[in-house]
């Protein structure tokens, strides 16, 4: 059995025990869970203020709702974004004010059930919308953030939001995963840490959703309990973000990792991909009080256990093609020394995004390039070029396994089959070498 089919195996077994746990339970769980919200000043009666309205914009940079709501060159929150599972496609919904094809017409009451507990217009809602981790939101943030998302702009766009294959498109079964993997719970903050690390635990675990990235999944799509050990995203890799000093953000400090993420670089790495969309639609706008917060809460996580492997041999055949394709390709901006450019050109020495287990993100950036984070602090981020053109699978790969072992850096080489599966996976080019 490959791989694959071992996988969708296990899926369809575990998508089997769900519905049998279900069945069991569903029906207790809908009848016995209450879904008021607590806080009795919260309705739909009084008219919001303006400091509302504005703090609930907040709260919508904080959880980033306009990254999955807004497709590409869409209206902001006419929904319709597609989102890649290993369960097949996902589309998000309209959440702008249209009555009919968006939340117009809804209650408070009904927000809430959506963003904090999973149930929207067609039932339970599928985890790619991270209810999981909103249900850990205060009333206030989501009153006030229903506030805000009243004064959203109208748009008609009907979306269909579920494309997935039988049995994934039952979303009744979705009440056994539920039952399985979600806690519903706001948040309670630990009387015996400080003020900082409860506000920044209340953002990462809360409207942050950094575990959504950043924990691995098990077969369910379920969180893994090593959280924030890095996570395998569609075509990308969430690192690690303990402060483990090999693989995690060790060597980082509270200012490096605040400036990280209101800026998408500081001197020891520059965002890409979809931390890059996190960090324009959402981190950004977050006060420094907060990022402080969000950095002092990361630093005090156990590091994951993972230690470096033994590098890989320079007199690899690999690691010597890999040297030859960075001299002639690469080191005009990740300069001699793997150290880049500063805040512009990430180093790859010492980065834990280059020496990750998974190399998802190494090869995207390899083979479709990057425009690279454009934010407020640094509005000129560069771009780094695609290669799929240029290089074979082969020349991929071992510029990977070069970088990945050179500099102090030790991790394990990236194979030709991988190189040549990315490529597929993410429609890249096909080398003009054939
Ligand atoms: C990581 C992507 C993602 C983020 C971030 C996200 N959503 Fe969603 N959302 C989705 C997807 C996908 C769906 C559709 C899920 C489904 O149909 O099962 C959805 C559905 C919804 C629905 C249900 C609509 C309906 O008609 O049933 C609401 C309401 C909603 N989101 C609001 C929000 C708000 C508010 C935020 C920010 C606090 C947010 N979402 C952030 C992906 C996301
Ligand atoms: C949509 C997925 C996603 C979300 C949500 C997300 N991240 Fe990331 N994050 C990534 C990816 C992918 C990378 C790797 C970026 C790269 O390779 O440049 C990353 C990189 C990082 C890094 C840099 C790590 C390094 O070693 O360079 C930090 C720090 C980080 N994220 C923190 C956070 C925090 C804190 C949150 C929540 C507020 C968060 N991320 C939310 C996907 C995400
Ligand atoms: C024209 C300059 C330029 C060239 C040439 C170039 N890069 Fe890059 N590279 C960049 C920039 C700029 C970034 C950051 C982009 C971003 O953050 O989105 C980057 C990012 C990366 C990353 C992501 C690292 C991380 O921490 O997220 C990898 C891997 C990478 N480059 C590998 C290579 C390899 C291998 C070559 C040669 C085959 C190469 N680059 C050639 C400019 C360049």
């Amino acid at each position: 059995m490959n791989n694959t089919f071992k996988k969708l195996g296990l899926s369809v077994i575990g998508i089997g025990i769900a519905a049998a746990v279900a069945y069991a339970a569903g029906v207790t769980y809908d009848l016995h869970k209450s879904y008021a919200i607590s806080d009795t000043s919260v309705n739909d009666e009084v008219a919001p203020t303006q400091a509302q309205i504005q703090h609930g914009l907040y709260v919508a940079h904080a959880a980033d709702c306009a990254a999955c709501h807004t497709a590409q060159g869409g209206k902001p929150f006419a929904g319709g974004y597609a989102i890649g599972t290993p369960f097949g496609q996902i589309e998000s919904s309209n959440i702008t004010s249209d009555k009919e094809t968006g939340i117009g017409n809804w209650t408070l009451a009904q927000f809430d059930r959506a963003v904090r507990h999973g149930k929207g217009t067609h039932g339970y809602l599928y985890p790619a919308m991270p209810y999981t981790a909103y249900s850990q939101m205060t009333d206030g943030d989501v009153r006030d953030l229903w506030a805000y998302m009243r004064t959203v702009a109208p748009v008609e766009n009907r979306v269909i939001e579920d494309k997935l294959p039988f049995p994934f498109n039952q979303r009744w079964l979705m009440g056994g995963w539920n039952l399985l993997f979600f806690k519903p719970q706001v948040f309670k903050a630990d009387p015996t840490k400080s003020v900082d690390y409860n506000r920044g635990a209340y953002l990462v675990e809360g409207p942050g959703h950094c575990a959504a990235c950043h924990t691995g999944k098990n077969f369910l799509g379920g969180d893994t309990a090593d959280f924030l050990q890095g996570g395998s995203l569609d075509g990308w890799y969430a690192p690690d973000i303990t402060p483990n000093p090999h693989a995690g953000i060790g060597t980082w400090s509270e200012a490096d990792i605040a400036a990280y993420l209101k800026a998408g670089s500081n001197d020891k790495a520059v965002s890409t991909g979809p931390m890059t969309e996190a960090v324009e639609n959402s981190t950004q706008y977050l006060t420094d009080a907060d990022l402080h917060a969000i950095a002092v809460y990361l630093k005090a996580q156990t590091p994951s256990t993972t230690t470096a492997p033994a590098a890989v041999s320079a007199d690899d055949s690999a690691m010597k093609l890999g040297q030859r394709v960075y001299e002639s390709q690469c080191i005009a901006c990740h300069v001699s020394n793997g150290n880049g450019v500063r805040k512009m050109i990430p180093p790859f020495a010492g980065s834990s995004i280059v020496k990750a287990s998974d190399p998802a993100t190494l090869l995207h950036m390899v083979l479709l390039g990057s425009d690279g984070p454009q934010t407020e602090t640094n509005p000129t981020g560069a771009g780094m070029p695609r290669f799929d053109w240029k290089l074979s699978d082969d020349e991929v790969a071992a510029v990977l396994t070069y970088v990945r072992n050179s500099w102090g850096n030790a991790a394990p080489p990236v194979s030709q089959t991988s190189a040549q599966q990315a490529r597929a996976k993410l429609g890249a080019q096909a080398w003009i070498g054939h």
